[in-house]
């Protein structure tokens, strides 16, 4: 027994070279270190413009940039020809495309490709007393799928709090929508997730005032949401205000998301009697009002809108000091809403997380 210490110690000089070397082969090779790995890393890593062509396997290219066949977005979308029922895309060359962009409900099955979202942009300067009609970029066609495009309303008018000035970048009321590597900019009311089952993953979304909002159906996968303050207006801000007004399937779901900022927030606003928002497993800095939620602007009752959080983290996931409405999901509350199937995606979408 008392060689024993020792034996070891001797063998182990001989032992610690293959041991290292297994090691490291077990983490090149093991095809669950690969995996595993891959779900930590963001997703531009997996989903990017050769996979999402590949996947919708269109027939026909429409290329748009300052040399080619369209000068402008719009000319390619008037291109495509109504009723169309193949896959289309229109490819936007970098650069920034100053117009406003409308894909009618008469054609669907468009994919518009950008170079990505620091690359391409379609930027239009637009206000309007209606959000449709301030929409810098607008689908109201079916089965459209976007990819690396910053969406951008330049409108530097327009009070926040006033509904007579609205500056939307883009508005999506087409069903089966679908956004992938984009960001969207404007002062406030930035996306009208108007109507429809819409996925977007890693896009970046600014603004100030209910900068996500409509009665839409959608999973927002890995967002990145930045508060950017407005010195002119004292109100504070909300993230979403969602629509829902009765209880139908709709709901705004952010998952694995990064909420941060200048000033305060909240994360949404109760603006019909069902409004329905999560925010899962998402980082939240402090930049989140204590109170979570607010009801600004709404007389009716909180008992059924369906606000809340689960999982959350950083200073301003601490719930102490939520509106009592608030809610707290527990995780057989929160599972139908963290997967695709909450749009029904594994029908119709070309890529996804899960
Ligand atoms: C909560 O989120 C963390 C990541 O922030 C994740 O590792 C964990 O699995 C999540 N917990 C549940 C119950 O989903």
């Amino acid at each position: 027994m008392e060689e024993r210490p020792h034996v070891a110690a001797m063998a182990r000089p001989r032992l610690l070279l293959p041991f290292i070397l297994a090691a490291a082969a077990a983490v090149i090779l093991s095809p669950f270190g690969d995996a595993h790995s891959k779900a930590a890393k963001k997703s531009d890593d997996i989903v990017n413009g050769p996979l999402l062509t590949s996947k919708l396997n269109a027939k026909r290219t429409l290329i748009v940039g300052p040399e080619d066949e369209f000068k402008t977005v719009q000319a390619a979308i008037d291109a495509v020809p109504v009723g169309n029922a193949e896959w289309v895309i229109v490819h936007l060359r970098s650069g920034v495309y100053r117009e406003k962009v409308l894909i009618p409900e008469t054609k669907p099955f468009i994919f518009v490709r950008g170079n990505g979202k620091g690359r391409t942009s379609i930027t239009h300067e637009s206000v309007s007393s209606h959000n449709s009609e301030s929409a810098a970029f607008t689908i109201h066609a079916d089965n459209v799928i976007v990819f690396g495009i910053t969406f951008r309303n330049s409108a530097r008018a327009g009070l926040p709090n006033i509904p007579e000035v609205r500056t939307v970048a883009a508005m999506v009321g087409g069903d089966k929508v679908a956004f992938y590597h984009c960001a969207f900019y404007s002062p406030h009311h930035t996306l009208f997730d108007q109507a429809g089952r819409h996925y977007y993953e890693s896009c970046y979304f600014q603004g100030n005032i209910d900068f996500i909002f409509g009665g839409g159906q959608s999973i927002f996968q890995c967002p990145e949401i930045f508060v950017k303050p407005d010195r002119r207006t004292e109100i504070q801000g909300s993230i979403t205000a969602q629509n829902r007004k009765e209880e139908d399937s709709g709901g705004f779901v952010f998952i694995k998301g990064k909420v941060y900022g200048v000033g305060q927030v909240y994360l949404g606003r109760a603006n019909e009697a069902y409004s329905r928002v999560i925010f899962a497993d998402t980082y939240l800095s402090k930049t989140v009002n204590p109170a979570g939620w607010t009801s600004y602007g709404f007389d009716g009752a909180t008992d059924h809108v369906m606000l809340g959080e689960f999982n959350c983290t950083g200073p301003g996931a601490d719930v102490s000091e939520r509106v009592p409405w608030a809610r707290q999901f527990t995780k057989e509350e929160a599972e139908k809403f963290l997967t695709v199937d909450f749009i029904n995606g594994r029908e119709w979408l070309p890529a996804f997380y899960y």
